[in-house]
């Protein structure tokens, strides 16, 4: 198949229209990845998605609205909370997850009884939406088990020859995929965490639980709250370490791991938190001096450290608060939860 790429432009919008209502697969912009959008009311166009993306039949997709009042039919219910968190967050970086109502195809919700949806803040995909008339069906545009894409270049190297369309929007401001949140009950759980806080929710809708599964693996046999939690995720081909403790003892046995495998002819590379010259000649990529940076460059570094040929990617990590909590949940799964804790060292 023969992909074009076009600029998110006035143009872009008729020809992703004619596109999706035709039933194909087009690479989106959004603020936080770019995605794999079709009409999510259509099933078989939905069921190509799952083939370009090569993604497992039972981990479902997102519903994209262009506005509140697109999401409400399709939902059972919609409570107090839920609807107080919609108007908070949207347009943005916040999807939830409530009861289906039976328009959803079981394609798009992996037979699950509820549906996830959210509205995307990105202007140009806004505007396709309200035009689609059609909730676009969208997960992020990589290869299944790869690290997301903030770029339509990365967009590119993993799509190119599998859709006919892919729309480039710029660089993602978010940079890691959108918040998902259950409720039910008026209890509000977090599936995800993403570019919006927890704080930020529990602003809005009082005490959050995050599950079990954001910050840890799944026990043999359990139940996902979410399917994706299950999947190997983000992850480079590399070896990914993860380092935790006071920043010099991090450091410090960063360096003695890098010198380690630098002298076994391995290719390591360090992601540092800002200030890379603590690490001296080594090979260094910078994921900034904030949690909101580090979020905004994830991705494309891990991507990098693929492009690289690094064998080795020894990580520093941010606290957990804000949007630390995010950077966490993708390193872990990009690290399959390898951790060296050094704060006693
Ligand atoms: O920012 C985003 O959310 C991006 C952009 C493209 O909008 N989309 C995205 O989609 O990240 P995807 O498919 O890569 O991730 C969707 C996540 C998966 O972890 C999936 O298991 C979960 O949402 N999910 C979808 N429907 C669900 C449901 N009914 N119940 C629980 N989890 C659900
Ligand atoms: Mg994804």
């Amino acid at each position: 198949m023969k992909t074009i790429l076009c600029n998110a432009d006035e143009q872009a919008l008729a020809r992703a229209k004619d596109a999706l209502t035709r039933g194909e697969v087009v690479g989106i912009p959004t603020e936080t990845v770019y995605g794999l959008a079709a009409n999510g009311l259509d099933a078989a166009a939905v069921c190509r998605i799952f083939q370009a993306k090569g993604r497992p039949a039972d981990n479902p997709l997102i519903l994209h609205v262009a506005e509140l009042e697109q999401a409400i039919p399709l939902f059972t219910q919609v409570e107090e909370t839920a609807r107080r968190l919609m108007e908070a967050f949207w347009p943005g970086p916040f999807t939830i997850v409530l009861p289906a109502a039976a328009q959803v195809p079981r394609e798009v919700r992996a037979d699950l009884p509820t549906v996830a949806v959210r509205c995307p803040s990105h202007p140009w995909v806004h505007a396709l939406i309200a035009r689609c008339g059609f909730p676009l069906a969208a997960p992020s545009a990589n290869l299944s088990g790869k690290p997301s894409p903030t770029t339509v270049q990365t967009v590119w190297d993993d799509m190119n020859g599998r859709i006919p369309l892919i729309v480039d929007g710029g660089p993602c401001s978010v940079g890691v995929e959108s918040t998902v949140v259950a409720v039910k009950d008026g209890r509000v759980r977090l599936l995800r965490p993403g570019g919006v806080t927890v704080e930020q929710l529990a602003a809005v809708a009082g005490e959050i639980t995050v599950d079990e599964g954001v910050l840890h693996p799944l026990s043999a046999g359990a139940r996902p709250a979410s399917p994706g939690m299950k999947y190997r995720h983000y992850a480079p081909n590399a070896h990914v370490v993860l380092y935790e403790g006071a920043a010099e003892a991090v450091r410090r046995a960063v360096c003695a791991a890098y010198d380690e495998a630098d002298e076994a002819q391995k290719r390591p590379v360090v992601i540092a938190c800002g200030a890379p010259q603590r690490y001296g000649e080594r090979r260094v990529f910078d994921a900034g001096g904030s949690a909101q940076v580090y979020a905004q460059r994830i991705f494309s570094l891990l991507r990098q450290a693929d492009a690289q040929e690094c064998t080795e990617v020894l990580a520093e990590m941010p606290d957990e608060t804000g949007m630390g909590l995010a950077v966490h949940n993708r390193m872990l799964r990009a690290a399959g939860f390898q951790v060296k804790n050094v704060s006693d060292q």
